[in-house]
């Protein structure tokens, strides 16, 4: 049997009932492809049903306040991928009457969809036949065909998706293409795979020469940037307190914030109060206090962010001030978000 069928009987046997694998709906599926980049179906799937529930088509979402849906978001990460669905949902209802365009031609000119989501889409909702390549089709088919170019150099980029347009099934391409993301997500999975009981372990070039752990090739990363956060979760006599939206690109693009002392070291009391004082002046501060001993190290792909809070109280009232029950309706960063939950006023 060839390679493109034996991956399809594979996943007729063992795929995962999905709530985006009983539908065809291009919304639903883009949905969820978004959601799924860099992110395990476990880690997205309750995500994507607070999605539908709340926006249950493309002009539910068109209409909703970039706050609310950053607020769904929130523990996902890579927060741009939910501004530009909010973007393009736009542009669907304005541009596109609702609908979405059926080919990877037209999709791939939407913001925020690339080559990976355009033919996600096109092959899942409108049976094109368009390979999808993703971290999971990189490994199967860097392992069974023995490819070592780095998936993340054109060169690689390039190769991998020209083999997986060769050897993809054009009848069948919706479960095709979730069945080799699938089939890489389980069975061939990066570490520990289950080669023994493998339904195309007899043709494998990885197993065969013994490189399954050294396959797929990715060139290494830059270096890793360490930043020093400090955040001012600054508290009145009412209790109220600070949150600003974050300007700018980069990370947490429109998320809100406590006020932020970006140093380029760790910082201790000592050094760090005169910035503070004169950071909130014309404030009257009456205590300064460190809410967690040691920093926490907050890992994203590029950068560590050393980060610590600090409660700062101000005898005054602030001017414009929030009422502390009122800043866990904001989207903030997970980080955030886990010390408005542990702090007690
Ligand atoms: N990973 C991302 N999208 C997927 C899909 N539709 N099926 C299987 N794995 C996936």
């Amino acid at each position: 049997m060839i390679f493109s069928k034996k991956i399809l009987a594979w996943y007729n046997e063992n795929k995962r009932e999905l709530p985006w694998r009983s539908t065809k709906d291009p919304y639903k599926i883009w949905l969820s492809e978004i959601m799924l980049q860099q992110t395990r179906v476990a880690q997205g799937l309750p995500y994507y049903k607070k999605f539908v529930t709340e926006f249950p088509s493309v002009y539910d979402l068109a209409e909703a306040r970039e706050e609310k849906v950053l607020k769904l978001w929130q523990g996902l990460g890579y927060y741009s991928r939910a501004r530009n669905m909010h973007t393009t949902a736009k542009t669907i209802v304005e541009e596109f009457n609702g609908k979405f365009p059926a080919s990877y031609k037209e999709l791939i000119k939407l913001k925020g969809v690339g080559d990976y989501t355009a033919s996600a889409i096109a092959s899942i909702s409108f049976n094109e036949p368009e390979p999808v390549v993703d971290g999971n089709v990189y490994r199967v088919l860097a392992r069974y065909f023995g490819v070592d170019l780095p998936i993340n150099s054109s060169e690689g980029i390039k190769h991998f998706k020209s083999l997986a347009r060769e050897v993809m099934n054009t009848e069948n391409i919706r479960d095709y293409n979730q069945g080799i993301m699938e089939f890489g997500a389980i069975q061939c999975a990066p570490k520990k795979p289950y080669c023994l009981h493998c339904p195309i372990n007899d043709s494998c070039v990885a197993l065969k020469e013994n490189r399954v752990n050294g396959l797929p090739v990715k060139l290494k990363k830059t270096k890793v940037k360490k930043r020093y956060f400090n955040y001012l979760i600054v508290l009145d006599c009412n209790n109220h307190t600070i949150l600003e939206q974050r300007q700018g690109k980069g990370i947490w693009q429109n998320l809100y914030q406590f006020p932020l002392l970006e140093t380029d070291k760790v910082m201790e009391l000592e050094s760090l109060e005169g910035k503070v004082r004169s950071f909130l002046k014309p404030n009257s501060i009456i205590d300064i206090l460190l809410y967690n001993d040691k920093p926490i190290v907050h890992k994203l792909s590029h950068q560590h962010l050393h980060t610590k809070f600090w409660i700062v109280q101000i005898a005054n009232e602030l001017k414009g001030g929030l009422p502390w029950e009122e800043v866990s309706n904001f989207p903030v960063p997970v980080l955030i978000a886990d010390v408005i939950k542990t702090y007690k006023i």
